[in-house]
């Protein structure tokens, strides 16, 4: 497990996100998911994205993500160092069972034609930044949950991205391992300063792994909050039990139901 870095380094390879007027509308759906959405995600910050079942998070993602196109408005990617590149952590692993976990790891290179002891050495680099450096030889179906989506994590983290794109990644987890992994997820995005946009469910977790926190109403998408996060860059599971951190996950709670949650 890695400790929580006190004080995160200046944000070097974030890539700042603009979304335009962005709009999607699904066959079969009522009205649009996406209803003329204007976005910016700072280079290297650190946002949660909460909002009603259905309301269009994922839609969102994926938009950004560039797997899906809008119908109208624009998604524009402006990194400081070189190209954007996006990396996207799914709710399940999603790993192929028959391949250890290094071989897991590397798939998004061998996908792209890196050789293969280069993408051997990456798997392992960010396997161990994971804190799975001594399960590199175990196959899927000897992994707990949460090792599974460390190796997840792992997978998304090997081809360098400087936009990670997380879609409810900790929801299936027991409270405890999602807890470690969110410290884990804050740790290397102090490390690696990189731009996190992160779908959650619980206000809570939202509050304790953000700077940044939009709530999005009912369908179509719009933002009923949108709160600079009043709390210490250092976070540990004492920040929990603070009144700050109560009164943040509050109001995240209140325009959740507010806008239809
Ligand atoms: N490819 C698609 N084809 C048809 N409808 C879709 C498609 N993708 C999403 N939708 C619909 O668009 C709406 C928004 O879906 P989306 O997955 O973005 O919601 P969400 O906010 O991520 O919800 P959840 O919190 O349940 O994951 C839903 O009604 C969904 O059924
Ligand atoms: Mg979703």
């Amino acid at each position: 497990m890695l400790a929580p870095l006190p004080d995160p380094p200046e944000p070097k390879r974030g890539v700042r996100v603009s979304a335009r007027g962005v709009e999607r509308a699904f066959r079969g759906v009522g009205g649009a998911v996406l209803g003329g959405l204007d976005l910016d995600l700072a280079a290297g910050s650190f946002v949660a994205l909460l909002g009603p079942s259905g309301c269009g998070k994922s839609t969102l993602l994926r938009v950004i993500a560039g797997l899906d196109s809008p119908d109208a408005g624009s998604v524009t990617l402006d990194s400081t160092s070189g190209a954007a590149r996006v990396a996207f952590v799914f709710q399940d692993a999603h790993l192929l069972p028959w391949r250890d976990v290094l071989s897991n790891a590397a798939l998004p290179l061998e996908l792209t034609g890196t050789g293969a002891a280069e993408r051997r050495a990456a798997a392992r680099d960010a396997l161990d930044a994971v804190g799975l450096g001594d399960a590199t030889h175990k196959m899927p179906h000897e992994l707990s949950g949460g090792m599974r989506m460390r190796v997840s994590l792992a997978r998304a983290l090997v081809t360098r991205p400087n936009l990670l794109l997380l879609d409810e990644p900790f929801a299936a987890l027991d409270e405890l391992t999602r807890q470690r992994l969110d410290d884990q997820l804050r740790a290397l995005w102090a490390e690696l300063g990189l731009t996190v946009l992160f779908v959650t469910h619980s206000v809570d977790e939202a509050a304790y792994l953000a700077e940044r926190a939009i709530v999005f109403s009912a369908r179509p998408a719009r933002i009923v909050a949108d709160r600079t996060l009043a709390l210490p860059r250092a976070r540990t599971s004492a920040l929990r039990a603070e009144p700050a951190f109560g009164a943040e996950a509050r109001a995240l709670r209140e325009a959740l139901e507010q806008g239809g949650g």
